[in-house]
This record gives structure tokens, sequence and C-alpha cells, in this order.
């Protein structure tokens, strides 16, 4: 369970002070699949920062199974997995297997056991080919793979994805898509953000819609189609928009 509890999140910038989360509160429940939608600049990044314990929250609280993420941050790492857009945090210098046998030994992982994870998750992304050679020579796709399975190296229980299938191709990014639905069946807990509707639409079971740093819609999907009286997530998302300036320049 996640509760986001009245977050306001403001960075100084020299001396400009910006809130890119303003007042955000909700709650996720284990097992479920939530899209982070919202334009460029909304604060999703930011949100999935501050859960990930990355960020300190300027007011209000964040907790993850109970714990908190300014206290208890460290008890939160060992049961997340988080992979930030465009940062794959993975060594050139390193095979992809060299970099999988690096992060889990960070969890403590022990050598059997990485093994069979390595084998699994190569398995499962298809890099089986490529496990021995340097990530440096990678294109971006089998990189973006590589991230994944170190991101689920210590097979966590919650796992934030930030715009995971940028720059990803139709096969690499249905990888990803039979990856949700895998890691769904297991009861894991997903937030993802994601420019995409079609992904949104087939992946999650609920939304949370974030607009210039104030959460503007969360819920279920199902719930939002019918209180909406359409399925087209692209057309709810921009009304949702609209009202959510309106509201802001009232
Ligand atoms: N370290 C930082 N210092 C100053 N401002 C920041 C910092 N990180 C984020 N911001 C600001 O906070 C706001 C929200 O940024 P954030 O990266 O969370 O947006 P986003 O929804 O992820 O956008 P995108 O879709 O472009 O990735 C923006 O105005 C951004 O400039
Ligand atoms: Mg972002």
């Amino acid at each position: 369970m996640i509760h986001i509890q009245d977050v306001t999140k403001t960075f100084k910038d020299k001396k400009i002070f910006v809130t890119a989360l303003k007042h955000v509160t909700f709650s996720i429940q284990p097992g479920q699949v939530v899209g982070l939608l919202g334009e460029n600049g909304a604060g999703k990044t930011t949100l999935l920062r501050s859960i990930a314990t990355l960020l300190q929250p300027t007011e209000g609280s964040i907790t993850v199974n109970g714990f908190d993420t300014v206290k208890d941050a460290n008890e939160i790492k060992r049961k997340i997995g988080v992979l930030f857009g465009g940062e794959t945090g993975l060594y050139d210098r390193l095979t992809a297997r060299e970099n999988l046998e690096y992060f889990a030994s960070l969890y403590g992982l022990s050598k059997h056991e990485t093994k069979v994870r390595i084998d699994e998750l190569a398995r499962m992304f298809g890099m089986r080919d490529y496990l021995n050679r340097k990530v440096g020579g990678f294109s971006k796709g089998m990189r973006q793979k590589v991230a994944i399975a170190r991101t689920l190296i210590h097979n966590p229980d919650i796992i934030l994805f930030d715009e995971p299938t940028t720059g990803l191709d139709i096969t690499s990014s249905n990888v990803f898509r039979q990856l949700v639905h895998q890691l769904k069946r297991d009861q894991k807990t997903i937030i993802f953000s994601s420019h995409i509707m079609e992904e949104v639409t087939l992946l999650c079971d609920s939304v949370a819609m974030m607009h210039k740093g104030e959460l503007v819609y969360q819920g279920e999907l199902e719930a939002l189609y019918q209180e909406e009286g359409t399925k087209d997530l692209n057309y709810i998302f921009m009304s949702k928009l609209v009202r959510g300036s309106e509201h802001y320049a009232s």
C-alpha cells in the first residue's frame, strides 16, 4: 500500500521557486497497475522520485507498506524497483551480465540466486544473445531491456517506471507490455508514467492525472469511462486538463 498524503514539493532554482507538486493526496492498493499521466512538466517524475525515496517532500508525507520515505528510506529501497526515463544507470564498460551481477550484489543476492534470476530475465526479454557483450555497444532498445532487468533483479514488490517505452521499437514495447501483464499476475504493484494513452488503456487498472503539479483525477479506469461516457482516454485526458486549467484560473 502506498499513501501519498498532502505532498507539496518545491525546488529552489537559483532564486526562483518551482512548485512541482501541490498538495497531492492519493493511495495505491497492492497489486494495482497505475498509469501516471500529465503534460511535460506536470510533476510525474517528481512524484515517482519522491515515492522512490530519492526526493523528500517539502510538505506532507509518503508511506510505502507503512514505511516513511524520509525516515525509513532503506527499508523501502529493498522493496521497490525503479527505472527513470533516459537514465539506465548501466555501466558501459561492463557486459549486460556483469551489470546485472553488480546490481544483484547491491541487494545481497547470492551467486546462485543471481545466476537463476539473470537467466530468467534474459529469457523473458530475449537478451540471451547479448548477455556477454559490453553495454557500451548496445542499441537504445537493448540498453532499455537490460535497464528493466536491472530494475527487477531483486524481485521487488513495487515497481516504478518513468516512461519505460520511450525510444523502444514495437517489438520491445510489446515485451514491456507482456512483462507488465506477467508482473500483474505475480501481484506486483506498478506505477508508470506514460504519454502513450493506448499503453495506459491496455495495461492499467487506474490512472492518476497530473496538471501543473496538481492531481486532477485519480481512480479506476472503468469508473472514469462510466463517468465520462467514453473510453477515449485521450479525449478524457484533454478535457480534464481544460477543466483543471479553469479551476486553476479561478
Ligand atoms: N531538480 C530540479 N530543480 C528545479 N526544478 C525542477 C527539478 N526537478 C523538476 N523540476 C521542475 O518541476 C516541474 C515538474 O517536473 P517533472 O520532471 O516532475 O515533470 P514531468 O511530469 O515528469 O514532465 P515530463 O513529461 O517532461 O517528463 C518542472 O517545472 C521542472 O522544471
Ligand atoms: Mg518526467
